[in-house]
């Protein structure tokens, strides 16, 4: 690797050059699910084409829990079938803070909540869900992001596998 690890906002990735992508050997962007999509993931999408040399992923951290079966769905339809093949993308679940979140989304998350209260037919699981989005909750955990690790350094762990055999 010619470059060391580089945390970047997206903003200031979006001013880099071209050039200063280059020499790294593995790109991940992550982003927030909102309402089923994962946020300013276009932007990286549109790069990874030009990337396909790289190890890419994409990973989207959210208040559904991992075993959500909606994690699933999102993670099949999140990127096409083209972008699969050099990209994978990963979830992390993490939480709600509503001391944290702005305005507009404390209001949609509010509203979201009491529709789901007031509606008529719905099902246990979803008057469960109302009521443990009602208020603020945290089950991220470090451990998952040990799989979007492991994924992105692959490339190098097979680089570094043949550099010991030709040591042999
Ligand atoms: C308006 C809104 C919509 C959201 N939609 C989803 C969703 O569809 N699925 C999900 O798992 N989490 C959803 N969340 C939860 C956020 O993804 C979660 O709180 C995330 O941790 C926020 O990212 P941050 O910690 O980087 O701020 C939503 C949150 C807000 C405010």
């Amino acid at each position: 690797m010619e470059k060391d690890g580089e945390l970047l906002d997206l903003k200031d990735a979006q001013k880099k050059s071209t050039d200063y992508f280059q020499d790294f050997d593995a790109i991940c962007y992550g982003g927030w699910a909102m309402a089923g999509n994962l946020v300013k993931g276009k932007w990286f999408l549109e790069k990874a084409v030009n990337w396909k040399d790289k190890r890419l992923s994409m990973f989207c951290v959210g208040g559904s829990p991992n075993d959500n079966p909606d994690v699933d769905i999102f993670l099949q339809n999140a990127i096409t079938e083209e972008q699969k093949k050099y990209i994978k993308v990963f979830y992390c679940q993490g939480g709600f803070n509503y001391e944290k979140m702005k305005t507009p989304s404390r209001l949609a998350m509010k509203m979201f909540v009491s529709a789901l209260r007031n509606k008529k037919d719905a099902t246990e699981k979803e008057k469960a869900m109302a009521e443990k989005m009602a208020s603020s909750y945290d089950i991220s955990d470090v451990k998952y992001i040990e799989p979007i690790v492991a994924y992105l350094g692959e490339k190098d762990n097979v680089a570094f596998a043949l550099t010991d055999e030709k040591k042999k």
